[in-house]
């Protein structure tokens, strides 16, 4: 790669920081712009659960991006750990998905038809790994390879990585507007003035569609608000993650309890409600009975980038040459982040992607009226 091609990254989140970690170690003089300190908004609200089988519901481009990145997530955190001496608390323990009735048996055995690693369990054996989880659940599916992380220790690693790599850092630098030449994006311009470049990458979140409304596009995203709570009990309950419709319990190295998350359209409202977090912690005592019992640690509620059809967006646009979209990862963005960055890194650095990135065009907001 010649190291006189530049990209800025809009965006700090852990989708910007995967990406300008990639192209930096790409030789890609990469500066990093995020609004506020990095890695602050959804990507450290996350459950960090790496849940390419639990979470996907049918098979298609989005599981394969979802399996593509999980195959390089160990790989992805030890090597950030090898950098910054920080560990991201990654946990190889997968996930149970529970089912409490015949439907919920149904419909979670008929993914056994496409998913690649998953195996029905009786509620007996899920009882004989867990026996704290509730004598009435009927069975459930067993995800081996969902493991997880900690997206706070995630963060930690990953920003000193950027550090230590010499990335560009420009934390509480707004991005106002993409500057435009003969037609094609050249750069951007922030609080501290106008930056140029061969490659501007747009990983703002949930806040992307502002940067392209001034094109007369708008990306069909919407911020998805998750609040989530945090407990404790006197001794730990459980060791793999347990995930039902609607809600998860994910066991973190230091004994507390993530319960999360609400799935809600309230702009940028990050606020928590006490009905929130009190139908939380119902829904997990119902999974858990010994949940009733258990200490409150902290309440909190991030933005995910939600798109309308599910899909991040990834690629080049045809309609704005030198921008490249890396958002839109919605549910799924902490899984996501070492493909992605590796995907946009082949992008900038002109190499064969490594998958087919037609289905997650940026050229689809031209299609959808939101
Ligand atoms: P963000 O982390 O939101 O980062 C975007 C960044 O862009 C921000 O730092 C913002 O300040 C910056 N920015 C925005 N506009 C500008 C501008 N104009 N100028 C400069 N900077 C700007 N995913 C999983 O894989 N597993 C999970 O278990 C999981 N659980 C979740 C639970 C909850 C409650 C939530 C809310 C999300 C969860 N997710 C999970 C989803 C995941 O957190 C997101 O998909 C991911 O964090 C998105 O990362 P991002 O970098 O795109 O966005
Ligand atoms: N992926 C879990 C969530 O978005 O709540």
């Amino acid at each position: 790669m010649n190291s006189t091609t530049s990209a800025i990254v809009v965006g700090g989140g852990i989708i910007g920081s995967a990406v300008a970690l990639e192209l930096i170690r790409a030789g890609v003089r990469c500066t990093l712009i995020d609004k506020g300190a990095l890695l602050q908004e959804a990507s450290t609200a996350a459950a960090g659960m790496l849940g390419a089988q639990v979470e996907i519901h049918q098979p298609g481009s989005f599981y394969e991006l979802c399996r593509l990145s999980q195959r390089l997530y160990r790989e992805w955190t030890e090597e950030l750990e090898q950098l910054s001496g920080v560990s991201a608390q990654y946990i190889q323990q997968g996930i149970l998905r529970i089912a409490w009735n015949e439907e919920d048996e149904q419909e979670l055995r008929s993914r056994l038809a496409w998913i690649q690693d998953a195996e029905w369990m009786e509620a007996a054996a899920m009882r004989e790994w867990e026996p704290a989880i509730a004598s009435d659940v009927r069975g459930g599916l067993y995800f081996p390879k969902d493991h997880q992380v900690h997206p706070v220790h995630l963060a930690k690693t990953l920003q000193a990585a950027l550090h230590k790599q010499g990335c560009d850092i420009r934390e509480w630098t707004p991005v106002f507007n993409l500057v435009e030449r003969g037609g094609r994006i050249i750069g951007v311009r922030t609080s501290e003035g106008e930056l140029y470049a061969d490659h501007v990458i747009v990983c703002a979140g949930a806040w992307s569609p502002t940067l392209t409304e001034p094109f007369g596009f708008r990306l069909p995203m919407f911020p998805s608000k998750g609040q989530c709570i945090s407990v404790k009990t006197d001794a730990p309950l459980i060791k793999k993650t347990i995930f039902t419709k609607g809600g998860y319990i994910v066991p973190k190295q230091d004994g507390t309890m993530l319960i999360g998350a609400t799935q809600e359209e309230a702009g940028f409202d990050k606020r928590c409600h006490v009905s929130a977090v009190s139908a939380l912690h119902a829904k997990a005592a119902r999974l858990l009975p010994a949940l009733e019992q258990a200490e409150l640690v902290s309440t909190w509620a991030g933005l995910r980038p939600g798109t309308r059809d599910g899909l991040p967006f990834m690629g080049a646009s045809s309609k704005l040459p030198g921008l490249i979209f890396s958002t839109g990862h919605y549910r799924n963005g902490i899984l996501l982040a070492p493909g992605t960055g590796k995907l946009i890194r082949q992008l900038v650095t002109g190499q064969q992607p490594d998958m087919d990135l037609s289905a997650f065009t940026p050229d689809r907001m031209f299609a959808t009226v939101d």
